[in-house]
């Protein structure tokens, strides 16, 4: 058997009577393509810094040029959060020992919830202890049987799965077509729809075409949640994502963006009018039924906030730095989608082996950027995804580009 002819699409149903037992031609499967899938789950030794290291299995910790990582902007360890996170730390020990509705939350809780209502523009702002969650918790809130959600195409899972979670219809639009998306809001005329789409997409790294399909979403009247997870704090002059840098902030119905990219730490938060905040606290399950995030993590959130919104000296470097590192590797002859921003794909096209095999080799020299196979992107879509931050030196970007022209 070629192992790499299956994809985890093949192994989804499972065959056994017993759900607690995986299917043994999964269990197979996994053994045959440990050479490539070792790639997966790695151990990092040194966190997500610009320069790090992966524990093997042989117990060492292996020097890595990190481009996995979506430290964006570098803040992980900025001394003026690692000095917020660890007085916070003292100040209100570990764990918030409680959901944000009967006990979890702190006073840094709510001032952060009022900066980040201040900062996205809206009356309310809530937090969420995960991304994922936080998009499960808003959309299974809002949404119900009957109603019909309209997604793009590349939109991320946890979107997908909040529509699932709350009963409602996911009906995929073609990938950021406005004319695709007019099309299918105007079968599904009498529901209750909504639309959901990112800032920037979190494989290819294309910034979305918000104004037209907002104006597609106005003139059939429905209304918009914007995914700014990888574009808050990263793009737009002050910092407020794909919908300050495209003009149409005030045309956005809610503002999501988790805290697990730019801002180097875990959680999200959604933002909108006071109404739809106020249901959402008792209507959002993943709020209110699981504990708020510690005060720690909170107060490094709001002085990641604080530092990256200072200026735009952090935002300049990383738009030069991916400017930089797209130049060099279309200049090496790779193909980088559709990207403009510092989410950056090396497309591999068809072929799971050879993604894996350049994998193996890209990890060998050095080179941490994550693989995305078969069912994440299409089977003639497989790619590499490097995360550009503006921690990167020229001489990472240089270094990086040399690993991969020797890789390729
Ligand atoms: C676009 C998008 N939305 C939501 C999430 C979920 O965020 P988290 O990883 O913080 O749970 C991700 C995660 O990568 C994402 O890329």
């Amino acid at each position: 058997m070629d192992a790499t002819r299956f994809s985890l699409a093949d192994f989804f149903l499972g065959f056994n009577d017993d759900p607690l037992q995986p299917d043994e031609a999964f269990t197979e499967w996994r053994e045959q393509t440990r050479w490539a899938t070792t790639l997966f789950e790695p151990a990092m030794g040194h966190g997500p810094d610009a320069h790090t290291t992966l524990v093997g299995e042989d117990g060492e910790a292996h020097p890595v040029l990190n481009f996995a990582s979506y430290n964006y902007l570098g803040l992980n360890k900025h001394p003026e959060v690692l000095a917020a996170a660890e007085q916070a730390l003292r100040d209100y020990g570990t764990g918030s020992c409680g959901s944000p509705l009967l006990s979890g939350a702190t006073d840094l809780h709510r001032r952060l919830e009022h900066k980040l209502a201040e900062f996205t523009g809206r009356e309310a702002a809530m937090l969420f202890n995960s991304g994922f969650g936080g998009a499960l918790g808003v959309l299974a809130g809002l949404l119900r049987k009957g109603d019909v959600a309209l997604l793009d195409g590349r939109a991320h899972i946890c979107l997908i799965d909040g529509v699932k979670l709350a009963g409602a219809r996911p009906v995929l639009f073609d990938h950021d077509d406005p004319a695709d998306l007019d099309k299918r809001l105007k079968e599904h005329v009498g529901a209750r729809r909504v639309v959901l789409a990112e800032g920037i997409y979190s494989i290819h790294g294309d910034v979305a075409k918000l104004p037209e399909l907002l104006d597609v979403c106005e003139s059939n009247g429905v209304g918009m949640l914007v995914d700014e997870a990888h574009s808050v704090l990263t793009v737009g002059p002050t910092g407020r994502g794909a919908v300050e840098l495209l003009g149409v902030s005030d045309r956005v119905g809610l503002y999501y963006a988790t805290f697990s990219k730019a801002f180097a730490s875990i959680g999200s938060f959604v933002a909108g009018d006071k109404e739809v905040i106020d249901y959402l606290r008792w209507y959002a399950n993943s709020y209110a039924f699981s504990a708020a995030l510690p005060a720690s993590v909170v107060a490094g959130i709001d002085a990641a906030l604080d530092v990256a919104t200072r200026d735009d000296s952090l935002r300049n470097q990383l738009a030069e730095n991916a400017a930089c590192f797209r130049d060099g590797l279309h200049a090496l002859g790779i193909d980088t989608g559709p990207s403009t921003t510092h989410v950056v794909p090396l497309m591999v096209g068809k072929g799971r082996r050879r993604l894996y095999e350049v994998g193996n080799k890209l990890r060998e020299q050095g080179l941490f950027v994550s693989p995305f196979d078969y069912p994440s992107v299409p089977d003639d879509g497989l790619c590499f995804r490097a995360c550009v931050s503006a921690a990167h030196t020229r001489e990472d970007l240089d270094a990086a580009l040399q690993i991969v022209k020797a890789c390729w």
